[in-house]
């Protein structure tokens, strides 16, 4: 649905009080959002609900920090990244986002829950341009190996820093 989007350069900001809460099944497609989702995404609710959840994908975010996020997410465990995002308008808005997944009374998991608060402003400015390397890494390999070539600017840097991804995270 959002083939033929132009990206542009009218940011649009989250308020620091805001929440953009999204719900989606196991497979990533929504099955809820919050008003202020659906502010931001620019999008009705009802051409949200059914979406995959990639309809606000950014074409500047790396393909290995989704891959990392999915990996980590179906291995159970909570996943946090700032991420851009596109609006329907082609405009972009910042998040800090925390995806966990939600669990049956078996532990298996039928869905994910994502809760993004407003990033900060530093954190924004430290990350873009690793995203932007990892983005040139993968656009460089092509589309069979963009993922590993992403994923190893990621590692490299964390190798460098003597960080884990989460600690990276938290350091910005
Ligand atoms: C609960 C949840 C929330 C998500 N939120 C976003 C989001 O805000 N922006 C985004 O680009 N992808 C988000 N994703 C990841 C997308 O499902 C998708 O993997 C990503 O947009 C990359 O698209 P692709 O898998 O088609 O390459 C979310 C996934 C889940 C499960």
């Amino acid at each position: 649905m959002k083939r033929g989007i132009e990206p542009t350069t009218v940011e649009r900001k989250m308020r620091e009080d805001d929440f953009i809460v999204s719900k989606t099944n196991a497979k990533g497609i929504i099955t809820y959002g919050n008003p202020i989702f659906i502010e931001f995404s620019g999008y009705s609710e009802a051409e949200l609900l059914g979406s995959q959840h990639n309809i606000i994908r950014h074409p500047d975010m790396p393909r290995a920090a989704f891959k990392l996020a999915w990996d980590t997410i179906q291995s159970g465990r909570e996943f946090f990244a700032y991420v851009k995002n596109m609006a329907k308008d082609g405009s972009y808005y910042w998040v800090f986002t925390h995806i966990t997944p939600d669990f049956d009374a078996n532990r298996q998991i039928v869905g994910y829950t994502s809760v993004r608060r407003c990033p900060k402003a530093q954190a924004v400015k430290a990350i873009e341009p690793v995203y932007q390397q990892m983005l040139a890494a993968e656009r460089a390999a092509g589309a069979r190996d963009a993922i590993a070539a992403g994923t190893s600017v990621l590692v490299d840097l964390l190798q460098q820093t003597g960080m884990s991804y989460e600690e990276l995270v938290f350091s910005l």
